[in-house]
C-alpha cells in the first residue's frame, strides 16, 4: 500500500476500505507520511466525502493513536456530555453536577476556551483553589466516591487528532463533516463513558451556521457512537444569541450556582441543561422515561441535592466550596458599566458569537492556546432575543479590570446587538434530538 495511491483514490471520488484507512492514520502517528501529504488527503476528503463506514473506520483508527480511559472498574453507568462549543453555554456546569445528584456516573475531560467560545476548565478554575490536572488514577478514585469529575485531558488520547487539526486549522478543511465528527467522537470514545450525549449547536456563535449542517453532523455522529457500541443522543440547540446570560468564567460559574439554588429555573440555560440532564438519565436507564427524568432533575434542584453535588465536586478537586452559598468568593472585576439600548423597540439580533469577542477583548478568552485570561471579566445581558427594551435602558452589563479594553468591546458589542420595530421570530432552545 502507498499513502500516494490511497490520496489519488480520495481525490477520485473512491471510498476506502478499513485497512487503507488503518494504514494513513497509522503512518501519518509514526511520522511516515508527511504533513503535506496528509493535508492533501484531507482536502480530498473535504471535496470527496466520505461513507459512514469509512468515518468510522476513521474514528477506531483515530482512536487507536493513544491512549484511551478505562472506566470499567467503576460500577454504574458511566456518562458524558461534549457541546461543539458555545457563547455563554455553561451547561456542564449545571449539568454534572446534577447527572451526579441523579445517580449517574459523571467521568467528563474538558476543553479550555478558544477564540469567542468559553471552556469548562476555565470557569471551573475560577473558584479559588480548584485543580482540573488530576491524575488517572485520581480521576477514577472520584468518580467512583462522590459520582463526579471534570478534568482535563490525562495521558495522550487520540494524538491524530492534535496533529491532524494542526493541519486542518491551516490548509482550510476544518469545517468538514467526517473530519469534525471523527475528531470529536474519537476523543469521546477515547474517554470510555457507555452513553454520550452531544450537544450540536448551530446559528451564528457555533460551528455550524445552519440547522440543516447541524443535523449532518449530529447524525454523523449518533452513526459512529452506534457502530462503536455506545449509547449516542445528539441534541441539536440554537445558538444565534449566548444560551446563558453570564459570558465570562468566574460570571458563567455565578451563573451555574445560581441555577443550581433553583433561583433561575425559567432562564434558558437552565432549561437547556435540565432537558440534556433528563436525556442522559434516561440514557443510563436511571429513569424510565424522559418525562420521568425531567421531573427528577427539577426535584433535585429544588431539594438542594444537586448544589450539594456541586459542593462536594469542588471540594473533591481542592477548592473553596463555599462558593456555591458565597458566590462573592469568586473573583470580581474592578469596572461595571452598563450598555445602553439606543432606541426602542424589540431586541432583534444578539449575535453570539461577537458577544464572545467582545468578552473575549476584555480578558475573558484566549486568541492563542497559550494566552492567559482574567477569570473575573465578561458580560452580563439583561435582555433576551424578542424582548421589549425602552430608549437608554441597560442591555447589558460590562465587568472590566481594565477600563482601556472597554472601548473595542463596546464597538463589538454595537455590532451584536440591533432593535426593531417589530419583534424576531423566535426558535425553541432544543430543536431535535438525533438518537
Ligand atoms: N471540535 C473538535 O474537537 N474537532 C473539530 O474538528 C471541530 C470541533
Ligand atoms: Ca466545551
Amino acid at each position: 500500500m502507498r499513502v500516494y495511491d490511497l490520496i489519488r483514490r480520495k481525490r477520485d471520488g473512491e471510498a476506502h476500505s478499513a485497512e487503507e484507512i488503518r494504514f494513513l492514520i497509522g503512518e501519518f502517528v509514526a511520522g511516515r507520511m508527511e504533513s503535506y501529504q496528509m493535508s492533501a488527503w484531507m482536502m480530498a476528503v473535504f471535496l470527496r466525502g466520505m461513507t459512514d463506514e469509512e468515518t468510522g473506520w476513521l474514528t477506531e483508527a483515530m482512536v487507536a493513536s493513544g491512549d484511551t480511559v478505562d472506566l470499567s472498574s467503576i460500577p454504574g453507568v458511566k456518562v458524558d456530555k461534549h457541546s461543539t462549543g458555545g457563547v455563554g453555554d455553561t451547561t456542564t456546569l449545571v449539568l454534572a453536577p446534577l447527572a451526579a445528584a441523579a445517580g449517574a456516573r459523571v467521568a467528563k475531560m474538558s476543553g479550555r476556551g478558544l477564540g469567542h467560545t468559553g471552556g469548562t476548565l476555565d470557569k471551573l478554575e475560577s473558584v479559588p483553589g480548584l485543580r482540573v490536572n488530576l491524575s488517572a488514577e485520581g480521576f477514577l478514585e472520584q468518580v467512583r466516591s462522590i459520582g463526579v469529575a471534570v478534568i482535563s485531558q490525562t495521558g495522550s488520547l487520540v494524538p491524530a487528532d492534535g496533529k491532524m487539526y494542526a493541519l486542518r486549522d491551516v490548509t482550510a478543511t476544518v469545517d468538514s463533516i467526517p473530519l469534525i465528527a471523527s475528531s470529536i467522537m474519537s476523543k469521546k470514545l477515547a474517554c470510555g463513558a457507555d452513553a454520550i450525549l452531544l450537544d450540536v449547536k448551530f446559528g451564528h456563535g457555533a460551528f455550524m451556521k445552519n440547522l440543516e449542517d447541524g443535523r449532518r453532523l449530529a447524525r454523523s455522529m449518533v452513526t459512529i457512537g452506534k457502530r462503536l457500541g455506545r449509547k449516542v443522543r445528539a441534541a441539536l440547540s440554537d445558538m444565534e444569541q449566548p444560551l446563558g446570560t453570564h459570558i465570562g468564567n468566574a460570571l458563567e460559574f455565578r451563573e451555574a450556582i445560581e441555577i443550581l439554588q433553583g433561583q433561575r429555573a425559567d432562564s434558558a440555560l437552565a432549561q437547556v441543561a435540565c432537558e440534556l440532564a433528563a436525556h442522559l438519565l434516561e440514557m443510563a436507564g436511571l429513569q424510565p422515561d424522559l418525562s420521568a427524568a425531567r421531573s427528577e432533575a427539577g426535584r433535585l434542584i429544588r431539594t438542594g441535592a444537586a448544589a450539594e453535588k456541586m459542593r462536594e465536586l469542588i471540594g473533591a478537586q481542592g477548592g473553596d466550596a463555599r462558593v456555591v452559598d458565597d458566590p462573592g468568593l469568586l473573583p470580581t472585576a474592578s469596572h461595571q458599566e452598563d450598555f445602553s439600548a439606543p432606541e426602542s423597540g424589540y431586541v432583534a439580533s444578539l449575535q453570539a458569537e461577537t458577544l464572545g469577542r467582545a468578552a473575549m477583548v476584555l480578558g475573558a478568552g484566549r486568541l492563542r492556546k497559550d494566552d492567559p485570561i482574567d477569570h473575573a471579566v465578561g458580560l452580563v445581558l439583561h435582555k433576551r432575543l424578542g424582548d421589549q427594551v425602552e430608549a437608554g435602558e441597560p442591555l447589558l452589563t460590562f465587568h472590566a479590570n481594565d477600563p482601556s479594553l472597554l472601548e473595542i468591546s463596546r464597538d463589538l458589542v454595537t455590532e451584536a446587538i440591533s432593535i426593531a420595530a417589530a419583534p424576531p421570530g423566535l426558535r425553541p432552545l432544543i430543536e431535535e434530538v438525533v438518537s
